[in-house]
């Protein structure tokens, strides 16, 4: 009994030190704000280039420059791409006993100065500022990077003792963030996670004797071995460095723990940018992996944080320029994901058809609308996938994704887009530029691994509003009821992995599974309560919170009751709507097999809705609950909303 109370009160005691205040209360209590991250330059995706794919660690400046001017001469820059990211492979080691971090002066010349001891990037930075873009540099959370971890040689890392080949964050946080933005004038950092992760005392690097120890907090391969509350406080706190070194909040952070430590879930609370997924190859099967660990994640992607399936490898390999059709399928796909762009290739040495598809302006048009929502998924199968993504102007995008090796005839209807039926749909093909026009459905062919990607404008089903699951931008699942994160079984697993097919294959590894769905049910079923489906709405775990931002709508209406896909039969769930922090609807007790419960609640003036779903019993069964046909409709007069009621 002793034992037992001492362990509560240590699993208490832990929740208190890693609970915001309002989390300690209730994690369920309304907050009345937005919570998910918006500090930085992340109102839109960033976009530009990182040496790592065509480079690794061998890196040196002249490459760097090289493609910079690309950018410029190309015409890229004026698209958009401005951030020029250095990866992994610049640093020399760190300074003794101060513990500067030096730069390789042998591969960044003009980060020379008068002092040898004392190199700068400032020159560096100052120069790609002086073309009108801006500079990113690389480190990582643990105190080695994962060059030190994996590189084959010891050629392009760092030199000396162990303490000075210790260049990653850990114990430097403070002192590295400074150097990097308010002495070197970066703009943009990617903090990797391989110093947390691969440095155990059975390492081959720490029984080498080239690295220290650090008992490994994270695997990527089990959730369960991975202290997430640790991992999560310290990318918290280089994210609180960044912001005191940047009062003028011109910053990228962007988080790389490749989807361990249940990032998918919190990374949109901590940083601009957050890896899904383990590394990105030029290799069909790892783009279909990366893709998958992002596409079914549009609820948690909004302004200021964004899923990042990893950088472009347009140029090489299967995307190289003997495979166009591929190449423009990666584009279209990270486009619609609304991923970060970032071109992974030699710039110099790039043919003009790849050229061309980096430049495709209106597919980073839709990459950079300013609604900001990620594509959700309409139709969904193991080949073929339909996406669709609601833009700023009113019109969708749509793309027809054919992951597999034979042709498809593709049935695309007007309800797919949320648009009638009966009422002309014009397409315009985003390749090709041609218009073309549907009512109800038409039939498009789409070649063994082809995106057909199309722009299009119809009458929208909703004619004064919109669902919900239209704007996961606007929708943040500040709770999404996931207690016990584990692998989501449906990510594309392939044999291109690190290990080809050594060992015992490509298993389950993204934490995730169950988490919050736009037009789904949170493991996949459609939504469905009492037996009526929804083709619209959000499915999410009970016990969950939901953030929705009102941009002028007078109305909130929603279908709510306990998913069919419910193990739990028995437990009653009460569905709540708060408009900035006051209780405004609730629902009577809902239970598996109930009819929905209908809610229509006024929410004029409200600026903040939040969401809730909330059971008392403790049941380890699934309790997926349907928020059906979630809409927000009545759209005021700008005009009247600003000059009040
Ligand atoms: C990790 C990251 C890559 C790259 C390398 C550098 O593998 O995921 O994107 O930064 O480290 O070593």
């Amino acid at each position: 009994m002793r034992v037992l109370k001492a362990v509560t009160c240590a699993a208490l005691a832990l929740v208190l030190v890693h609970a915001t205040p309002a989390q300690r209360a209730d994690p369920l209590s309304p907050t009345g704000r937005w919570t998910a991250y918006s500090a930085g330059r992340g109102a839109t995706p960033p976009m530009g280039w990182n040496s790592w794919n065509a480079f690794a660690s061998a890196v040196d400046e002249a490459k760097v420059m090289g493609s910079a001017q690309r950018i410029i001469d190309s015409g890229l820059a004026g698209k958009g791409y401005r951030y020029i990211n250095l990866d992994d492979g610049w640093a020399a080691r760190r300074r003794m006993p101060d513990g500067r971090l030096l730069i390789r002066i042998d591969k960044f010349p003009s980060a020379r100065t008068s002092d040898p001891d004392t190199p700068s990037f400032k020159p560096f930075t100052d120069r790609l500022h002086a073309m009108g873009l801006k500079a990113g540099i690389y480190s990582d959370m643990g105190r080695n990077t994962c060059a030190q971890a994996w590189s084959a040689t010891d050629e392009d890392l760092p030199k000396g003792s162990i303490a000075e080949r210790e260049v990653g964050l850990y114990d430097h946080i403070e002192q590295d963030i400074e150097l990097y933005f308010r002495d070197w004038g970066f703009d943009y950092i990617k903090v990797d996670g391989c110093g947390l992760r691969d440095f155990g005392a059975t390492s081959a690097k720490v029984q080498a004797g080239q690295a220290r120890a650090l008992p490994p907090i994270m695997d990527l391969g089990a959730i369960t071995r991975t202290n997430v509350a640790a991992v999560q406080a310290l990318f918290r706190r280089v994210g609180a460095a960044i912001e005191r070194s940047n009062p003028d909040g011109d910053f990228i952070y962007s988080l790389c723990i490749w989807g361990a430590a249940n990032v998918r879930a919190w990374a949109k609370d901590v940083g601009n940018v957050s890896r899904t997924s383990d590394d990105i190859s030029p290799a069909w099967g790892r783009l279909l992996v990366n893709f998958d660990s992002a596409v079914h994640r549009a609820l948690y992607a909004h302004p200021g944080s964004w899923n990042d399936p990893d950088m472009l490898y347009i140029g090489a390999g299967d995307f190289d320029a003997a495979h166009l059709v591929e190449a423009r399928s990666h584009f279209a796909l990270w486009a619609m994901l609304n991923a970060p762009l970032l071109i992974g290739a030699d710039l110099r040495q790039t043919p003009d058809a790849l050229m061309d598809i980096l430049g495709n302006a209106d597919l980073i048009a839709l990459d950079q609308d300013p609604a900001g929502n990620q594509a959700t998924v309409a139709y969904d199968s193991s080949d073929l996938q339909i996406l669709v993504k609601s833009l700023a102007d009113g019109d969708k995008a749509v793309a027809i994704f054919n992951r597999g090796s034979g042709a498809y005839e593709v049935t695309l209807q007007a309800a797919q887009l949320k648009f009638r039926p009966d009422a002309p749909v014009a397409l315009t093909d985003l390749w090709s530029k041609k218009s073309s026009s549907f009512t109800n459905q038409v039939t498009l062919r789409a070649a063994p691994r082809e995106t057909l990607i199309f722009r299009a404008r119809g009458v929208r089903m909703l004619p004064d509003g919109v669902y919900l699951s239209e704007q996961p931008g606007k929708v943040n699942p500040a709770v999404d009821g996931v207690n016990r994160p584990i692998a989501d079984p449906t990510i594309f697993r392939t044999a291109a992995g690190w290990n080809g097919t050594r060992g015992a294959g490509d298993r389950p590894q993204y934490a995730g599974w169950g988490g919050a769905r736009a037009d789904s049910a949170p493991y996949g079923q459609t939504l469905q309560i009492g037996r009526r489906t929804y083709q619209a709405g959000i499915g999410i775990l009970v016990n969950s919170r939901l953030e929705v931002r009102n941009e002028g709508y007078g109305r909130f209406t929603a279908q709510v009751g306990v998913d069919d896909s419910a193990t739990d039969k028995s437990s009653a769930v009460t569905f709540i709507v708060y408009g900035d922090g006051r209780r405004l609807a609730q629902s009577r007790p809902q239970k598996w097999g109930d009819g929905a419960h209908a809610l229509e609640v006024d929410v004029t003036g409200v600026k903040l809705i939040e969401l809730v779903a909330r059971s008392r019993a403790a049941s380890h069964e699934f309790l997926p609950v349907t928020w059906g046909d979630a809409a927000l409709t009545g759209r005021q007069d700008p005009a009247r909303m600003a000059s009040g009621p």
